[in-house]
This record gives structure tokens, sequence and C-alpha cells, in this order.
């Protein structure tokens, strides 16, 4: 199972909507045939994409929902009960099982940055052979500001960002650099991009949000073993200042649409 908790993906999903670049989802839609539609997407979760989309598609749509947390799919199922299919699959082993031939378009959202150089590579070998267009949405792009900082914030997010190129089940993740390399590798197959920010906007009231994602934070530290004292004033400051309600946080994220 993936490590991610409905209820943690519950948490962020008002983030995640607010964030979506809208352009980026304009030009996807745009570029769809006519008519009743089969997309396919990416790790799904909970079918966070779908709650996404549904307002801004005025046609019928199947959803090809995929994840390897039968957890997560049971919730997607129990969600989206119509006009959903719902199929476990590890994609890491098995992505070129997918119908990518069979689909109109491929979505993800969330997921690019734990995928290797070579995932991405097979991934874009695929929608490319197959000629759809492909959106991936909320890829983390490695910025993280909070309002106010606190001096020990740099030295936390330069860890956070090492430990996101840790093997996330696809070999060593790209992270951060996971959508500029994804789109450079649908650029080289002739795909045109279309690409924008979708940061998180976080503000006090999200507070547990906060509380979990900084927490996350504290836990990466402990696991590279950064200096207990340096962690113990960090997390110190941070919740109390969320308790307070009076921390503000900025996460950078890219959405791009690739288009064939
Ligand atoms: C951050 S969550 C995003 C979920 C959803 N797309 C969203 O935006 O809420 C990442 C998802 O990737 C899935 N995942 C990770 N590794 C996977 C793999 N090898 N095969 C299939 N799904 C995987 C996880 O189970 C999880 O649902």
């Amino acid at each position: 199972m993936s490590g991610f908790s409905s209820e943690w993906l519950a948490l962020r999903a008002p983030l995640d909507l607010a964030a979506r670049n809208r352009a980026v989802e304009a030009a996807f839609i745009e570029a769809l045939p006519k008519g009743a539609l089969h997309l396919l997407d990416l790790a799904s979760g909970t079918g966070s994409t779908v709650e996404a989309l549904s307002p801004w598609l005025d046609r019928p749509v199947t959803w090809q929902l995929t994840d390897y947390d039968p957890r997560l799919l049971q919730v997607a199922r129990e969600r989206w009960p119509e006009n959903t299919r719902i199929r476990q699959i590890d994609l890491q082993a098995d992505l070129e099982q997918l119908p990518f031939d069979e689909v109109d378009a491929v979505t993800t959202s969330a997921f690019l940055d734990l995928a290797s150089q070579d995932f991405l590579e097979r991934l874009a070998d695929k929608v490319a052979a197959a000629g759809k267009p492909f959106l991936a949405s909320l890829t983390y792009d490695g910025r993280s500001d909070f309002d106010p900082g606190y001096p020990k914030d740099a030295e936390l997010l330069e860890a956070l960002n090492r430990h996101q190129k840790s093997d996330k089940g696809f070999g060593p993740a790209l992270g951060p650099d996971s959508a500029k390399t994804a789109i450079s590798l649908f650029e080289d197959r002739g795909f045109q991009v279309v690409s924008g920010f979708s940061d998180w906007q976080i503000t006090p009231k999200a507070s547990a949000f906060l509380l979990e994602f900084l927490g996350g934070w504290l836990r990466v530290g402990k696991e590279l073993n950064l200096p207990e004292d340096l962690l113990e004033a960090w997390w110190q400051d941070r919740r109390t200042r969320i308790e307070a309600s009076k921390l503000f946080m900025t996460v950078g994220h890219i959405d791009f649409v690739a288009l064939p």
C-alpha cells in the first residue's frame, strides 16, 4: 500500500482544487474529441481528478481510475459509483498493460513527482504511441515559502527536497525535477506543451492540514538525522503559529498538458 491515507488526500483536496491551473485545464478540454469521452486517470487515489474536471465536462464521461492501493480505490468506488471503472494496478510493474489506445485522453494528479526518469520515459512513450492528450496536475516543484518565516525553514526544505528524490517505488524519484523532465520528454516526442503554476496558497484556516503537512517535514528531518535541537525549535515555532492561526504558506506546483 502507498502510505497515502484517504484522510490525508481529503485534507489536501480543497487546496488542490483551488490551486489547479485553469488555463492548462482549458487547453486540455479544448483538445478532447467531441461526444462521449473515455478518460484514463493514473494513480487516482480517491478520484480527485474526477471531482476537479467534472464541472468542466458537459458530456458523458467514462473514467478508468487506476491505483495500486485497494483502500483508496474502495473510497473512489463509493464516491464515483457511476460510469467509473476501477483498476487496481502497480503502475511501475504494469503500466504497459493499460489501454492507452482505447481512451480519448490520459490524466494524473499529484503523482509525477514520485516517478523516476525511467518511468516518465515509459509513460511518455506509451502516451506518444497512442497519440493522446495528457494532463498532469499538481506536480510538486520544490518551492515552499512561509509567512512568517523561521531561520531554519530553508534547511528543512533542502532536506525535504532531497528526501523527495528517494525511491518511491519507481527507482530514484525525480521529485521537484519531475514536471520539467516530463515536459521535455513530451516535447522531444513532438507534443506541444502548455504549462503553468498551480501553487497551494495555504491560509491559517487550514490548520489541520498544516499540522499534518509540517509534521511530515519533521519526520523527514528526523529520518535524515538533522540536529534534534534544530528540529525541536523549528517545530515548536511552526506549531505555535499554526495553533494561533498565524501561519501562511505557499507550496509550488506545476500543471501541464501535452498535446499530440
Ligand atoms: C499524492 S497521491 C495522489 C492521488 C490522487 N491522484 C490525487 O490527486 O488526490 C499519489 C497516488 O499515487 C499512488 N501510487 C503510488 N505509487 C503507485 C504505483 N506504483 N502504482 C499505482 N499507484 C501508485 C498512490 O497510491 C496514491 O494514490
